[in-house]
């Protein structure tokens, strides 16, 4: 009898570290079904490769990104006809049931002069149903003419002329859709990252003028009226007329607090930093693991998923934030 209970709770021993690594990834169950190919949506007009989105897809810029290997991306989103995203606070918005947001990620073959054409790698696709987020992502083909839907993941050689004129390459890791879940867990569910109204409170151009991209929405119908000066600001963390401190933040925030944040991945959420642009910074643990967390950036050891090369600009700017501490 003895032996038996010895042998349980071994069992249960092992059955939760089994548990603790599963955890990664949220099990939930689709609540779409994914199209096969991405030009089953209708989302660019004429050649696809152009990526000129139909009028039903806006485009939205964010004030800071978070770096990919280089990669570029176009962002868009699709709300159903006659509704809005409506405020909470200065977070994500609440989206309307059926939202689509789209992220395409692209190289250009030569930085310095961008008609010389593309390359597109996959366009990821995020879909509000039933009150959940579904996530997945369409890997472009050699033809550029099509993506198809690819749970499993996928590695592509990338090559490119960077605006020096230095040919760069990397093994360009799209992820799989477990793996979605990695970074776009908030409690326990999949939620959008970029488009917070704080990130999204930048001047953009629209029809040849400069116009503030929430009022812009707004004029659009695709946005409940409110002033949007109320709304706090994510700097861009390469503008160099903002104080270090909040481009050091905003790049902390837009690269590592999807994961590091008291709601985020649990194993990352665990360690205790909050690296959210908004969290007082006696809250963040920064300043005592400052030169820690130069030396993962620099080692490429973080952000833990999703890019396998050194992002050399953004690096500098937030190692001479830390220094500076
Ligand atoms: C390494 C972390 C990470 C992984 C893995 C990841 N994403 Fe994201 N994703 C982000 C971050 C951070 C943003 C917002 C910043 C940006 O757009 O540059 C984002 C943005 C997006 C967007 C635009 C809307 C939004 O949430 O900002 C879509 C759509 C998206 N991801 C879909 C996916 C899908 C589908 C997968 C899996 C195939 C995936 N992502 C995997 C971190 C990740
Ligand atoms: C995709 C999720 C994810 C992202 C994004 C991410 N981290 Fe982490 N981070 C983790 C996990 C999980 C751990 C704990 C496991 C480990 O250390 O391997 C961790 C651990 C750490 C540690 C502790 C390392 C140690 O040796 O104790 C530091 C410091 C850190 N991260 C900093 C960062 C910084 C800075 C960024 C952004 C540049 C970042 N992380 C982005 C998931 C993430």
């Amino acid at each position: 009898m003895r032996n038996f209970f010895l042998i349980l709770s071994l069992l249960l021993v092992i059955f939760s570290c089994k548990k603790d690594e599963d955890s990664f990834y949220i099990d939930s169950t689709d609540t779409v079904v994914f199209k096969n190919n991405l030009s089953d949506y209708g989302i660019y007009t004429d050649q696809m490769n152009l990526l000129i989105p139909t009028e039903e897809y806006q485009l939205y810029e964010i004030a800071s990104p978070l770096f990919t290997n280089y990669a570029k991306k176009q962002r868009l989103i699709k709300l159903p006809p006659n509704t809005k995203m409506t405020k909470i606070d200065d977070d994500n918005p609440e989206f309307p049931e059926e939202t689509i947001i789209v992220k395409t990620f692209y190289y250009y073959l030569d930085n310095r002069n961008p008609d010389l054409g593309t390359n597109i790698i996959e366009t990821r696709v995020l879909i509000k149903k039933e009150g959940q987020w579904n996530a997945a992502t369409y890997v472009w083909n050699d033809a550029q003419t099509d993506a198809v839907l690819e749970n499993n993941g996928a590695n592509k050689y990338v090559e490119w002329v960077d605006a020096n004129g230095n040919i760069k390459s990397v093994t360009y890791e799209v992820p799989t859709k477990q793996e979605c879940t990695i970074c776009h867990q908030i409690a326990n569910e999949i939620e959008p990252i970029g488009p917070k109204l704080r990130n999204m409170n930048v001047d953009v151009i629209r029809d040849n003028e400069i116009v503030n991209q929430l009022t812009y929405f707004q004029s659009m119908g695709l946005l409940e009226n409110f002033d949007h000066n109320i709304i706090g600001k994510i700097p861009d963390y390469f503008d160099t007329t903002m104080p270090l401190e909040d481009r050091g933040r905003a790049y902390l925030e837009m690269n590592c607090a999807h994961c590091h944040n008291p709601s985020g991945l649990p194993k990352a959420a665990n360690i205790g930093f909050d690296f959210r642009y908004a969290t007082p910074f006696s809250q963040t643990r920064i300043l005592e693991y400052n030169t820690k967390i130069d030396r993962v950036i620099k080692d490429v050891y973080m952000p833990w998923i999703g890019t396998t090369i050194l992002d050399e600009e953004g690096y500098s700017v937030v190692s001479e934030y830390l220094n500076s501490l």
